[in-house]
């Protein structure tokens, strides 16, 4: 029976998220979404993740109204966008109010697909979200997609990875995406997961796989899973695709093309969008954040099994310390740290914590002599629920006996008319609150800047650009 794969494009989100510190810029994207629109991709990946911060932060643009633009020119293909569970996009977890409202307000300005994601796989990080977008999807015709974060451990079975999704199908999901942020999932094992997983789930619940190519293994990984019965999968164009960013998206429609996965695509038709990308990522690389390096094969992830980004980390925070020399000891002690915390996923932001405290423990000459704050709060379950027991010596000698067990967000009270009443002078929508909520300080340097642009109160401020326009 044909089976037409679906192919989510990425070259507005994780590409340039993974290649180019998320720096792409609106009126770099402007030319090309009409086109990207009429190719048939299943969604376009073009919100949420690190877009929103580096708006605010970087680009002087408010994310909000990038996301209007986006829906203003891409009218038949579903914007996804990219949410972290309880913590949405900034970096800690938001009482329960603000995380209806932020899922209410994505959906209403123009989000058509949400993936929602928790670090440590803890589904109670993610009943908030995904009951908000199941309240508010129907008005827009909007899809749940619940994550799965891939990783490697004795606990992290197969069993345990199709039981999550069995979990998060009854949750109400209507996709689940199996999310490898590292490219640690190999191809023969993601063909055997996949097709546990469809033997689990409802005919009609859509399977998605996200993976870069870092370790070179991505399309091959996407390849076994599409003969395992995945529905979808993440690519990216070829200008900004491989390396760190995800498998190249011509190439992979190429090798489809005339099989019973053919995606239908007309590879013809996204050469001139590639070569307007090409020039983005030129610039890019001019304006030196684009470093051609990311390209290339890394096979450090597949040998030491830490992410590429958090071994960078560890070099560059041994390097400060003059102890370059300890980084064999420490790639060794990483594993130990994880063991002892309950074997987190190693991604934002558990990579880093168990990262710098693996550093810690050998420079040192002691395990757990210091420990750092979110080390801590992350072993008392204030992130959420660890899968393996943390170990009770340590829980001990780091004064973590008193441990949060129950849902962490229970712990936070409503905080949305708080937020509003702190920024109202600079709001001139709901959707302001949001931005303050999450990247306060940030946000209000922002909202100053747009002030002073509409205003023309002060001349100086407003010329405050990254970029040259
Ligand atoms: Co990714």
């Amino acid at each position: 029976m044909a089976k037409k794969v679906l192919i989510t494009e990425t070259i507005l989100r994780d590409a340039h998220q993974s290649q180019a510190a998320t720096r792409m810029r609106l009126d770099e994207m402007l030319p090309m979404l009409e086109r990207l629109d009429d190719i048939g991709y299943y969604s376009l990946e073009g919100w949420g993740g690190a877009t929103f911060d580096s708006c605010l932060r970087f680009l002087n643009e408010d994310p909000w109204e990038r996301l209007r633009t986006l829906k203003k020119h891409i009218k038949k293909t579903p914007i996804q966008m990219l949410l972290r569970g309880q913590n949405l996009l900034g970096y800690k977890h938001y009482a329960d109010d603000v995380v209806e409202k932020f899922v209410e307000a994505s959906i209403r300005n123009g989000i058509g697909v949400i993936r929602v994601f928790d670090a440590l796989n803890d589904e109670r990080n993610l009943e908030c979200a995904m009951k908000a977008i199941n309240k508010y999807k129907g008005d827009y015709g909007a899809v749940c997609e619940a994550t799965i974060c891939y990783t490697t451990s004795p606990v992290h079975t197969n069993k345990y990875f199709v039981e999550k999704a069995k979990v998060l199908e009854q949750m109400g999901a209507d996709n689940i995406c199996l999310k490898d942020m590292a490219n640690i999932l190999l191809p023969y094992t993601a063909y055997e997961l996949i097709k546990d997983m469809k033997k689990v789930l409802k005919p009609t619940t859509k399977i998605h796989l996200h993976t870069h190519n870092t370790t070179g293994t991505g399309d091959m990984v996407y390849l076994k899973a599409i003969e395992a019965g995945c529905d979808i999968v993440d690519c990216a164009l070829s200008s900004m695709g491989n390396g760190t960013s995800q498998p190249a998206t011509e190439p992979f429609i190429a090798t489809l093309k005339g099989t019973e996965y053919d995606t239908g695509i007309d590879i013809e038709k996204l050469l001139p969008i590639n070569e307007h990308f090409k020039k983005v990522a030129e610039r890019l690389e001019k304006d030196g954040i684009l470093n051609p390096k990311v390209r290339q094969i890394d096979v450090n992830t597949l040998i030491y099994q830490v992410p590429g980004g958090m071994l960078s980390n560890l070099m560059s925070q041994l390097k400060q310390a003059g102890k370059l020399d300890k980084l064999t000891d420490c790639l060794a002690e990483v594993p130990n740290v994880r063991k002892d915390a309950g074997y987190p996923p190693l991604v934002t932001p558990s990579s880093q914590i168990v990262g710098t405290q693996a550093v810690l423990n050998i420079l040192q000459n002691e395990r757990y002599k210091m420990v750092t704050k979110e080390f801590k709060a992350l072993m008392k379950g204030e992130y959420g629920q660890l899968i393996g027991e943390p170990d009770v010596e340590i829980l001990k000698k780091i004064g973590c006996e008193d441990r949060v067990t129950c849902r962490p967000a229970d712990l936070i009270e409503p905080e949305y008319e708080k937020f509003k009443e702190e920024m109202k002078e600079y709001y001139t929508q709901e959707e302001d609150v949001l931005s303050y909520a999450l990247f306060n300080q940030v946000a209000i340097n922002f909202f100053k800047y747009r002030l002073a642009k509409d205003k023309k109160v002060d001349a100086d401020l407003a010329k405050t650009q990254i970029y040259p326009v």
